[in-house]
């Protein structure tokens, strides 16, 4: 049954949700109004997440975000998400063992992404190397607890090592094997710079990767879920979940950001683009948000977690730029409910801890299999394949024109 608590987030939609819909079909379902990106429906009932937009919260299997990222660690968080409960020491023990266990890549899946492009996204290269996981492990047995657990395993463990792995083959070099003397956060900043990272900063990463570990129905949880219901293997829910994080409207975002800040290039010019981008209708990148209408919750605790850095490291001239861009961001469009989103600070982030512009969506990913593994197992629970209707405006009973008789 939903109830109004379960479709809390599609309620704080600035009330759009009983606004006027745009167009509708008369069926076997009654009246349903059209809502373009399905504003407002529910497309499952969930447990695993929880956003109130009006308020800014954000909760993990009813835990609040903050205590999450400041107490727990994206392992944890992890397990939260995808078995309902926070482990016990000996389940979280056991539990990262087995990611430990499954960490490194099979030398045939090393050598496929050797034959990738050098200069292709790395988005692409992880969708690629992700679906290519269920040529490996294609036993498809949905059904088998083991089954199940083992896929999660491998999946958490063997992304982060993909998304480094491609990073070191396009510089030319071979990839780092995993270390098992390091966590989760720590090994792969590890397996991108070769070098042990500094504990704090290892933290903080970890705990961006908390914040982005899951949000509901978002865009490539839809996506996973749409695959998932049609009882497919899960490294090809996986995957049709990369390709839909990819697109700057979504997880890509983060990477736009930085690039905006770059192209703005000082406090001064900010009021000029903004004011350019408003009156020219086009979106500022990291702003505005389907559910939240203040400031999302997860940006305010990265803007945090970047001025910690900028204090141990030193500052970065963009988060200056930045700063002013919210300021007049809030200015213009604050009235429209656009405030920053999770992607606004979180590029800044991972500057300062010198991860490269183009693995930013990765990282994203990294952190949100996660969620989209959440929301695997929750579908298989009681699937029914999707299969949504349409508004039909085409025409109806024309004539078939010869190819002879066509203008
Ligand atoms: C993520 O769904 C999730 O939970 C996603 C996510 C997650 O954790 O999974 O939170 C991660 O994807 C964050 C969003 C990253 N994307 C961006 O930062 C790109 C810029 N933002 C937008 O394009 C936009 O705000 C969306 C895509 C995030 C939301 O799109 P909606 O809900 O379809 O809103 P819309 O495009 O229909 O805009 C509604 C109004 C419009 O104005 P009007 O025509 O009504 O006058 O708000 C305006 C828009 O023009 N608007 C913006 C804006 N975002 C919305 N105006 C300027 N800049 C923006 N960024």
């Amino acid at each position: 049954m939903i109830t109004p608590t379960t479709i809390a987030d599609a309620q704080a939609t600035n009330g759009k949700a009983s606004g006027q819909p745009s167009g509708g079909i008369n069926g076997a379902y009654g009246t349903c109004a059209f809502r373009p990106g399905l504003e407002g429906i529910p497309a499952v009932q969930s447990s695993i997440s929880y956003v109130d937009g009006k308020q800014g919260i954000l909760e993990y299997r009813g835990i609040p975000i903050d205590d999450l990222a400041h107490r727990g660690t994206f392992l944890e968080t992890a397990y939260l998400l995808i078995w309902g409960q926070l482990p016990t020491t000996e389940q979280l023990e056991s539990f990262s063992h087995d990611i430990q266990y499954h960490r490194r890549l099979k030398f045939r899946i090393r050598d496929m992404m050797k034959c990738f492009p050098e200069s292709g996204h790395p988005m692409d290269a992880l969708q690629a190397s992700a679906a290519a996981l269920g040529l490996f492990y294609s036993r498809r047995a949905l059904l088998d607890p083991e089954y199940i657990r083992a896929a999660v395993m491998r999946i958490i463990a063997k992304i982060p090592t993909m998304v480094a792995a491609f990073q070191m083959i396009r510089k030319g070099n071979d990839p780092i094997q995993p270390r098992d003397d390091l966590g989760y956060a720590a090994n792969f900043l590890y397996m991108l710079n070769e070098q042990k990272p500094d504990p704090i900063e290892a933290k903080i990463f970890d705990a961006c990767l908390t914040l982005h570990a899951e949000h509901t129905i978002n865009a490539s949880t839809f996506s996973a879920l749409v695959t998932a219901s049609t009882m497919t293997d899960p490294y090809a829910v996986i995957a049709s979940a990369v390709g839909t994080l990819a697109g700057p409207l979504h997880g890509g975002a983060n990477e736009e950001v930085v690039s905006m800040l770059d192209e703005i290039g000082s406090v001064d010019n900010v009021k000029a683009y903004v004011d350019d981008r408003v009156s020219c209708r086009q979106k500022i990148m990291g702003f505005g948000h389907r559910v939240y209408k203040v400031k999302d919750p997860r940006a305010c605790i990265l803007q945090k977690m970047a001025e910690q850095l900028f204090d141990k490291l030193g500052r970065d001239r963009r988060y200056d730029i930045a700063l002013e861009v919210e300021k007049v961001v809030e200015d213009r469009l604050g009235h429209k409910g656009i405030y920053p989103n999770v992607d606004f600070y979180s590029g800044l982030v991972y500057k300062r801890l010198g991860i490269p512009d183009d693995l930013f969506t990765p990282v994203f990913a990294i952190a949100r299999v996660a969620g989209w593994l959440a929301h695997w197992r929750e579908q298989l629970e009681e699937n029914r394949i999707f299969r949504p209707t349409q508004v039909y405006t085409g025409a109806h009973q024309l004539p078939y024109i010869p190819i002879e008789e066509r203008g």
